[in-house]
């Protein structure tokens, strides 16, 4: 396999990542850096395409992001998107300029001449368009290759030197044909050989782990999910018994997640790696008893699990590194600045203070979850943890409406079970975002032999989202409904009634709490 590399070089724009990965989709290797990257570490890196991103500045702004022209004569082909593009034509002579009106959002845009960047993507096509500048002169010797309503110039290109560049955005989804011209400008103008796979990433990942932490020791908080799943079982490759990974159990996970955890990661599991399992419900049962306020019951649980997690820690004694299983969303999330705390989130796994650590190491940083996913399949981990739905640091305590007790741990652990084991066995999970039950803290009249009951109602939830920002109810069938209602009420005591949620988000959350 050829070592081929395409670099994105970040000039602050929104997408960049996404660049990335449909660059990766493609089957090249790709890494994002920062536009501050010297041309030498560009050179030795001899990457077989460089991709400008978009950026927030104007060319012509004090503080704007620029880079040396040079990179443009080192024969290496260069895409330049957006900003990138403007970039490209300042950087060559080019004149750059506010455009009389900004272009956002999807427009036509017709494609001109026989640019190999625009082979086989039709003459008129949509695009994803987002600027305030435009390219208002190209440079000398560049042909036009695109124009959109208000863009004369919306792609150029210097062929003859491997230089192209586009007003609009092929990453987004939205450019209809955006996926055939990063694979013309992948395959057919930097001769990409696109062998590359996960296993790839994983023994690149492996090998720069082993060259960071050397005889080091690392310190994993391990969830059970795929996320810190797949950076442990990364870590333990490259550094084996130097890692060690803890698994506090809250007892507010899934009937039997637990053990299935210690099932894979544990003594008799197929990794090399220190195990260490705290069964710690005892500790937060306590400080969750007579609490039904949702954000206190997410504080407590928070600061239960860094207390738990730190006191092993202190065990442990100092080590070099902690892993975080932090993949791409977390970072773009994180750095979108102060927004209202609808939720306040907390990831088993959340940086602890008392922890005696260097360095933080997270692999997948640059991954997507369905990447992680991938990698998680490529590394041999069980498929039931790599397809895990997404499930919520303070588990199960947010699925309880109210005080949180053994009882209604057990009650909704088991209707939990059932409701996932039905819609699971009609196939009915396969587009689902997400779908649980939760313990609602009502409690209603029934009758059930010949006696009254006066019982739990256990509420069904099942959403599509692609973002989990927005989602839908989703519209299961009514017969596996009946179903679990019907296994609900006849197996869980305590429960004489089940709901399914109807509500969107927004109005409603996902979760209960
Ligand atoms: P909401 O309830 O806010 O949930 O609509 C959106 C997504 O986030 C998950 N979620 C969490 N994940 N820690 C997490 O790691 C949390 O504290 C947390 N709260 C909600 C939820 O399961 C859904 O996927």
């Amino acid at each position: 396999m050829k070592n081929e590399k395409i670099l994105v070089l970040d000039f602050g724009g929104q997408y960049n990542q996404l660049i990335a990965r449909r660059v990766r989709e493609l089957h090249v290797y790709c890494e994002v850096h920062p536009h501050t990257m010297p041309l030498e570490a560009i050179k030795e890196m001899n990457p077989i395409g460089i991709i400008f991103t978009g950026g927030p500045n104007s060319v012509y702004a004090s503080d704007a992001a620029r880079y040396d022209r040079e990179i443009l004569q080192l024969g290496i082909p260069v895409l330049g998107i957006c900003y990138g593009a403007q970039l490209m034509a300042y950087l060559m002579g080019g004149r750059v300029e506010t455009a009389p009106v900004s272009e956002y959002g999807r427009t036509e845009v017709a494609v001109e001449g026989d640019s190999a960047l625009f082979k086989g993507i039709s003459a008129n096509t949509v695009c994803w368009m987002s600027h305030t500048d435009y390219i208002s002169e190209v440079p000398r010797g560049a042909a036009i290759t695109a124009h959109t309503p208000v863009c004369p110039i919306a792609a150029f290109e210097i062929a003859r030197e491997n230089l192209y560049a586009v007003q609009f955005h092929p990453e987004v989804m939205h450019t209809v044909e955006g996926t055939k011209l990063l694979s013309n400008f992948v395959l057919d103008i930097c001769h990409a050989a696109c062998d590359w796979q996960m296993d790839s990433f994983i023994e690149d990942t492996v090998a720069k782990l082993k060259v960071k932490i050397g005889d080091g020791k690392a310190l994993c908080a391990l969830s059970g999910g795929v996320d810190s799943s797949v950076a442990a079982v990364l870590l333990s490759k490259a550094i084996g018994k130097n890692l060690t990974c803890v698994f506090v159990d809250h007892g507010l996970l899934r009937k039997n997640e637990s053990e299935e955890v210690e099932a894979v990661f544990g003594e008799k599991g197929h990794y090399d790696l220190n195990f260490i399992r705290v069964d710690a419900s005892e500790s937060f049962l306590k400080k969750l008893a007579g609490v039904t306020d949702p954000e206190a019951k997410r504080k407590i649980i928070g600061e239960e699990f860094i207390r738990v997690f730190e006191a092993e820690a202190k065990k442990i004694g100092a080590v070099d590194f902690l892993v975080q299983g932090t993949i791409y969303p977390d970072v773009i999330e994180s750095g979108l600045g102060k927004s209202a705390v609808i939720k306040s989130h907390h990831n088993v796994g959340g940086l602890p203070d008392y922890v005696d650590f260097k360095e933080i190491v997270e692999p997948l940083r640059l991954l997507f979850k369905d990447e992680v996913r991938k990698v998680g399949s490529a590394l041999g981990i069980p498929e039931h943890l790599v397809r895990r739905q997404p499930f919520p640091g303070p588990g199960l305590g947010i699925r309880i409406i109210g005080e949180v007790t053994r009882e209604k741990i057990k009650i909704v652990q088991d209707a939990d079970y059932i409701y996932r084991e039905e819609v699971a066995r009609a196939g009915a999970d396969k587009e689902l975002g997400q779908y649980f039950a939760a313990l609602t803290n009502m409690r209603s009249v029934g009758v059930m032999g010949d006696g009254r009951t006066y019982d739990y109602a256990i509420a069904l939830r099942a959403v599509l989202t692609s973002d989990f920002m927005t989602a839908e109810a989703a519209q299961l069938p009514w017969e596996v409904l009946a179903k679990v209602t019907n296994r609900i009420v006849n197996e869980v005591p305590g429960v004489n009634r089940v709901l399914y949620d109807c509500t969107t988000k927004p109005p409603a959350t996902i979760e209960f709490e």
